[in-house]
């Protein structure tokens, strides 16, 4: 044993003079770093393939950086990760990588104090405020059981993901209900092949998902309080304006303002194809129980529907539940043509007024 151990240790000598740094940190395997602070992280995690982020409090205006990771990595969040105050555009913490494994020990909260940033203005104006999480560039990885708490603006960002997995995720942005918390968006996900969200609770002011891009998209067993719903877009005036393959089930939407949502943009191009929204119920929605709308316009409905991206095989299964008093139970706002090939069968949605605005409804579906 002795001498295997020596032999093992000259050999590890000679790679250290034999390969570069870089070659060796790629190929660093399982060694075990805990960091609690965002400069040895800087200085270790090319050297790391499991990372314990202990306690972390991140230095206001900077980043927790882990991307350009070892391939295989895992990261554990533990204990309360802060970060300080500083208005600009952020993101706090981004992830990128080939087969990450991002998770959260028991107890463990990443707090993002939103409530020094909301002002009520979200994105639109007021304080600038840093997003909270890039999941960028992650192939074949998983992200599972974060308990967030109050992001100053939107939540994750999920954009060129190839294989993600995101599960039992938790936003409580509660606090900023009463104390000026905008476009919380819990999920916004763009360009991405193969994304599933599991087990999401989410409480916040703004889309629980929102896709504008992509495919192979899967939100699942998931609950939405506070927001503005489960939505598709809007869709349109990004460089990719393609959704498919997006499947949506066993959730369910409450004290919202929408339940579910597709929208796309007034005068642009693009395909919304092939979403399913099944098995959803949705109770006290202030606004639209399910609403289809092709006239947005910087964010805003402008009443006119535009045909350039179309919406076709929309099925809608098993949803079902109330809306609020004066809200609308189901509204569709589609240009000429431009919406077809629906399916919606077990759509009960009641409590609320019929729209008399709907327009070009397809067959299939109805107001
Ligand atoms: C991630 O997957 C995409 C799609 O398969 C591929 O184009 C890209 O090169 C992959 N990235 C890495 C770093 O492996
Ligand atoms: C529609 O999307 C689902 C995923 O939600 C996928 O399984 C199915 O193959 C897609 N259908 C077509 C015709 O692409
Ligand atoms: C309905 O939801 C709104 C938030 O969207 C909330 O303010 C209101 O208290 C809820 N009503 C009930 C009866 O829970
Ligand atoms: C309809 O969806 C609800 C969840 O909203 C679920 O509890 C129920 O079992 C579903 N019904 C059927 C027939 O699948």
């Amino acid at each position: 044993m002795q001498s295997y151990a020596t032999l093992s240790l000259l050999s590890y000598v000679a790679l250290v003079h034999a390969v570069p740094s870089r070659t060796l940190s790629r190929r660093a395997t399982s060694s075990s770093c805990t960091f609690t602070s965002t400069e040895s992280l800087a200085a270790g995690k090319d050297s790391c393939t499991d990372i314990v982020l202990d306690g972390i409090t991140v230095t206001a205006g900077e980043t927790l950086d882990l991307t350009g990771l070892n391939d295989g990595t895992s990261v554990t969040f533990q204990g309360t990760t802060t970060f300080g105050y500083e208005e600009w555009e952020g993101p706090l913490v981004s992830v990128s990588g080939v087969g990450i494994a991002v998770a959260g020990a028991d107890g463990h909260v990443i707090d993002g104090d939103g409530a020094r940033w909301w002002d009520g203005e979200g994105s639109n104006g007021g304080k600038t405020k840093p997003k909270f999480f890039a999941a960028h560039k992650l192939n074949a990885s998983t992200i599972t059981g974060l308990n967030v708490k109050n992001t100053p603006v939107q939540g994750f960002s999920i954009n060129q993901a190839y294989g993600l997995t995101l599960r039992d995720i938790t936003i409580d942005n509660s606090d900023g209900d009463a104390g000026g918390g905008h476009n919380t968006d819990a999920f916004d996900v763009g360009s991405s092949d193969g994304v599933r969200i599991l087990g999401a609770d989410v409480r916040n002011q703004d889309d629980c998902l929102a896709v504008n891009s992509g495919t192979n998209i899967e939100f699942s067993g998931g609950s939405c309080s506070g927001g503005h719903g489960l939505s598709i877009g809007s869709v349109g005036g990004r460089a990719d304006n393609d959704v498919s393959n997006v499947l949506i089930s066993r959730s369910s939407i409450h004290d919202s303002q929408n339940g579910v949502r597709v929208k796309t943009v007034y005068g642009a191009t693009g395909s919304v194809t092939n979403v399913t929204y099944s098995d959803v119920a949705l109770s006290n929605i202030t606004k639209y129980g399910v609403v289809v709308e092709q006239d947005y316009e910087n964010g805003s409905p402008t009443g006119t529907p535009t045909t350039g991206v179309s919406i076709t095989a929309l099925t809608l299964s098993n949803v079902t539940g109330t809306v609020a008093d004066g809200a609308t139970e189901v509204y569709i706002l589609c240009g000429s043509g431009s919406c077809s090939g629906w399916t919606w069968s077990d759509v009960s949605v009641t409590g609320g007024k019929v729209s008399s605005e709907c327009s070009n409804i397809p067959s299939g579906a109805s107001c």
